[in-house]
């Protein structure tokens, strides 16, 4: 268990902030980073030719490290939309063929999907919230030989419903799909692993649970398509970029790897200092000692909470660091509204209101939420 590390963040003490699945906030050294990035813009002698390679290969290999690839296999994005884009533009699809998808499920990983189905001629089967809780269940049972494509999440991120993806993967392998993940409600609070699911792609926004930037995020590219064709066609991805002065003698090889699937203009000097110290300080902690620590802080509240009617996943069928609570009824519409009052900060999505801590939440952060919600609720 990691002790509350309120210091390294600049939360006041009377904020009791739980909406990382909205925004997760800067820690001081990323906020640090973020202003040296931004200030030397005003200098821009300062940026070196090698600059513009030097520091977001470094990121590169920190989200390799952090998800147990090579940074050969890590393309550089703005946006889970971005690096989801990227994937339904490489992947086999054809007439007839259905692409698999949850029911409600954030709107980046479904309208790719729509779109291609509509340009090929295919379907969109959308897997229903499951009666019994069990979304893996109910995803195996939906899985058949026209499935081409599951563009799924690690857990929802309306209510931290878990996936089991391994399972998920093996059923998909053996009828021959593929696999897309959209990770950004997870990766950094959940550990994952790469080598027993295989995707064929994932990608995560920074913003969230990588404590990281808005706009910048990484995208892990399985080899096998290496030689795919990149969104967009910017010069810095090209064999021989790194010779300004040689520019003009266009090239038609791309840089190794998944690097060929970066976006434009990668090197992004304001923002991937920061991208850099929110990866290192996370690699630092340890993803498993995060999902430990914020799965006791998300126990206790669901635990207390539930002495006045709240309800949520069982821990079995919900990811630690995220729980969505709800009631009988239906949340109070103002609920939100009177929490934001006392500088308390949850956001709801659905039915369901997400209660989504980090390291930098204290005892005193719950207690405040949890005597809150039984005011508000008991009316
Ligand atoms: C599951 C999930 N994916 C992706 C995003 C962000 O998408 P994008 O990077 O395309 O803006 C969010 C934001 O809430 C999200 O919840």
């Amino acid at each position: 268990m990691i002790p509350s590390q309120r210091p390294l963040f600049d939360i006041p003490d009377d904020v009791a902030y739980f909406n990382c699945a909205y925004m997760g906030p800067f820690l001081k050294t990323v906020r640090a980073a973020g202003h040296m990035g931004i200030d030397r813009k005003s200098l821009p002698w300062m940026v070196s030719p090698a600059d513009f390679f030097s520091e977001s290969e470094k990121a590169r290999s920190l989200f390799a490290t952090l998800v147990g690839a090579r940074p050969d296999d890590i393309a550089i994005v703005s946006s889970a939309s971005y690096g989801l884009a990227t994937a339904a533009k490489n992947i086999p699809f054809e007439r007839g063929q259905k692409i698999l998808l949850l029911e409600d499920q954030f709107p980046s990983n479904v309208y790719c999907w729509r779109e291609l189905a509509r340009r090929k001629g295919g379907k969109i089967l959308t897997v229903k919230t499951p009666a019994d809780q069990d979304w893996t269940a109910a995803i195996l049972s939906a899985i058949d030989k026209d499935v081409a494509i599951a563009a799924l999440p690690h857990n929802h991120w309306t209510d931290g419903a878990l996936i089991d993806l391994v399972a998920i993967a093996d059923a998909l392998r053996k009828q021959g799909a593929k696999l897309v993940l959209d990770v950004t409600q997870s990766l950094g609070a959940n550990p994952l692993d790469l080598a027993a699911v295989k995707p064929d792609f994932m990608v995560a926004a920074a913003y969230k649970w990588l404590l990281g930037p808005y706009s910048v995020g990484f995208m892990y590219i399985a080899p096998e398509y290496h030689d795919g064709e990149p969104l967009e066609y910017n010069w810095l991805n090209r064999e021989g970029s790194e010779d300004f002065a040689g520019l003009v003698d266009y090239a038609d090889g791309y840089q190794a790897g998944a690097r060929r699937f970066d976006m434009g203009e990668r090197a992004n000097f304001a923002l991937m200092p920061a991208a850099i110290a929110a990866l290192e300080q996370i690699l630092d902690w340890g993803v498993l000692e995060i999902q430990q620590t914020l799965t006791a802080k998300t126990r206790e509240i669901a635990d207390r909470t539930a002495e006045f009617g709240f309800t949520s996943l069982p821990e079995s069928f919900r990811a630690g660091h995220f729980l969505g609570l709800r009631c009988t009824g239906g949340l109070p519409a103002d609920l939100p509204a009177k929490l934001t009052a006392e500088n308390i900060h949850i956001s709801v999505r659905g039915s369901s209101m997400r209660i989504t801590p980090h390291l930098f939440n204290n005892d005193a952060d719950t207690d405040k939420l949890v005597t809150a919600l039984k005011k508000h609720i008991r009316g």
